[in-house]
């Protein structure tokens, strides 16, 4: 070590960057979830197709359990469990999202810390697997394994529902922006293995002032196909599958630079049985009937 002394600079606190202040579960609900438009979704399939209202939810790979919050909230009739591995994301739901909604909701939301495939609960009239949860079990034993439990987990008449991503894209390493009022979030696609269509998709968050939440979430997914899930969920015991595609709205006004109609997703969900196109990216709820 030499001697002399660096000129040192101030000590002052580094400014604290927007990055630093932030929460990634707060950011990640705003970006990435809507609990209200999945309890409408939910409620109205259901209703349609048992006749009678659904009262209990079961929220698998629940996360921060916003959705069973939600569910709860909706009408007190209504019960919900959700169900994760990561007791500090259980955690901070219960804190940010369970409890501030209240002692008499809050009654009505259980959370367990548990794998969802051994996790046993009073029976639920509708189990859910959002944002693409289930894609962790890569093998179709493991997955038929799940969806056998999510089965056993149901009333006679109950549904289980899972939402699911494709189209000529999802096969892609790719990486995407789309900004809400007050950050950018970023869902990169980092690899995917045609061979056993593996796939390792990040999100990262970045604000106004360049600072960034780098890998926020990482999943380590195989990307399931439609016909694929149908078959394993038959094969799990459930009698049909309904698949529930996003209908699109033509711009007329606008075209992208191949000159073609810009297509873009109304938000609303309706039942396909025969499509004779693929499209760049698509989601989907497939239901499945006990
Ligand atoms: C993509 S997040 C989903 C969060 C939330 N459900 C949503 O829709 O945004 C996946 C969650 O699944 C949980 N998870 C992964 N494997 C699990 C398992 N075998 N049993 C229970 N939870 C699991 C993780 O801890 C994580 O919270």
């Amino acid at each position: 070590m030499g001697s002399k002394k660096k000129h040192q600079k101030k000590d002052r606190p580094p400014k604290a960057t927007q990055a630093s202040r932030a929460d990634k579960h707060v950011l990640y609900q705003r970006a990435v979830q809507s609990p209200g438009a999945d309890v409408e979704f939910f409620s109205e399939r259901f209703e349609e197709m048992r006749g009678r209202p659904a009262l209990r939810l079961r929220e698998d790979f629940c996360g921060t359990a916003l959705l069973a919050t939600t569910w709860c909230a909706s009408d007190p009739r209504r019960t919900a469990v959700g169900v994760d591995l990561d007791g500090a994301t259980l955690g901070w739901g219960r804190e940010h999202n369970v409890d501030p909604a209240g002692a008499e909701v809050a009654a009505r939301v259980e959370l367990i810390e548990g794998d969802v495939r051994a996790v046993v609960a009073a029976p639920a009239d509708i189990t859910c697997a959002m944002n693409f949860s289930y894609c962790v079990f890569k093998r179709r034993d493991e997955l038929r394994a799940y969806l056998e439990a999510a089965r056993r987990g149901l009333r006679e008449d109950g549904i289980f529902i899972a939402e699911l991503y494709g189209g000529l894209e999802a096969i892609d390493v790719l990486e995407e922006e789309r900004e809400l009022d007050d950050f950018t979030y970023i869902w990169e696609q980092e690899s995917f293995n045609p061979l056993d269509h593996s796939t390792t998709c990040h999100i990262h968050f970045e604000f106004d002032d360049g600072s960034r939440i780098e890998r926020a979430f990482t999943y380590e997914w195989r990307l399931w196909t439609i016909p694929e899930l149908r078959e394993l969920l038959l094969e799990a015991g459930f009698r049909e599958v309904k698949v529930f595609w996003e209908e699109v709205e033509v711009d007329e006004d606008e075209v992208d630079e191949d000159g073609d109609a810009i297509m873009t997703g109304t938000g609303e969900y309706v039942e396909v049985t025969e499509l004779d196109e693929n499209q760049e990216s698509w989601l989907v709820y497939l239901i499945a009937l006990a």
